[in-house]
């Protein structure tokens, strides 16, 4: 595969560090002032700023070249995004989490949400560890799991993500968040009883992860039919 990037910081460097153990070959790499010179790419990868993004898939769109976006922060402007992919009829692919193992935790919490369900003797807490340097909190995979649980756990209609004073309500389900140290990237959801607590965890060991399940969707997408595609219909495939 013939890969351009848009954006050269650390997550577009990682990725092109996996691409190429994967015998893939670097045409492009763009960078804010660069020329926009995408030689034979096959897929060009979008790893930029979400201030940038939105102004780089048009200009991919309007250069009829299949890319993938790996940037996140500029979701409200998904249906737009979808007309333009349909009206130039390229590939594209996003997924605010490209990870394969969180992708698959996401599933393996949904499936245990669904169970849990009918089971009323446990409650469901979560918590989250970052490293030090992470901006946002709650982590983007932390809403991900709490939307998960309410859509799927009828006895549970709210998160509570601040310190509690006070009692948790029976409806609640309190979900913290921790940042510190260097390599921390852990999610852990409790489904606990009065007799047991079965707890699920993912934790990511580097940055790695994102990366490898990145260029595994970019490579997936050029055997696909023009369209609009996310990380989960190259799961399900995947899987199926
Ligand atoms: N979906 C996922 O699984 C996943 C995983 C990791 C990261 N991400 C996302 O990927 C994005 C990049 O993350 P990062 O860690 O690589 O950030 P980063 O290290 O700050 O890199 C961003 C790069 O984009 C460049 N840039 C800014 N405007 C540009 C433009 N108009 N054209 C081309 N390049 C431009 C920046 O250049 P300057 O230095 O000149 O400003 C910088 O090199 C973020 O949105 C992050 O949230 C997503």
């Amino acid at each position: 595969m013939n890969l351009g990037f848009i954006g050269n910081g650390s997550m577009s460097q990682a990725m092109q560090q996996i691409a190429l153990q994967r015998d893939h070959n670097i045409e492009a790499t763009i960078g804010r002032n660069d020329p926009w010179e995408l030689g034979k790419s096959d897929i060009v990868c979008e790893v930029s700023t979400p201030q940038s993004c939105l102004t780089n898939i048009k200009k991919l769109a309007n250069l009829k070249k299949d890319h993938i976006v790996v940037t996140t922060g500029w979701y409200d402007h998904l249906p737009e995004v979808k007309k333009i992919v349909a009206e130039q009829g390229i590939r594209f692919l996003y997924s605010s989490n490209y990870s394969i193992g969180v992708n698959l935790y996401f599933r393996i919490v949904e499936s245990a949400a669904k169970l849990i369900n009918h089971v009323d003797d446990y409650d469901i807490w979560g918590t989250e560890i970052h490293h030090k340097n992470k901006v946002d909190s709650p982590s983007g995979t932390a809403k991900t799991l709490e939307e998960i649980l309410i859509k799927n756990i009828d006895r549970k209609t709210s998160v509570v993500e601040e310190t509690l004073q006070r009692k948790k309500a029976e409806n609640e389900i309190h979900f913290t968040a921790t940042r510190g140290g260097i390599l921390n990237f852990e999610h852990t959801i409790g489904l606990d009883s009065e007799a047991d607590c079965i707890r699920l965890s993912h934790a990511a060991r580097n940055r790695n992860g994102y990366a490898l399940g990145a260029i595994k969707a970019a490579e997936w997408l050029t055997k696909q039919a023009p369209g609009f595609y996310t990380m989960d219909d190259f799961l399900a495939d995947i899987l199926h």
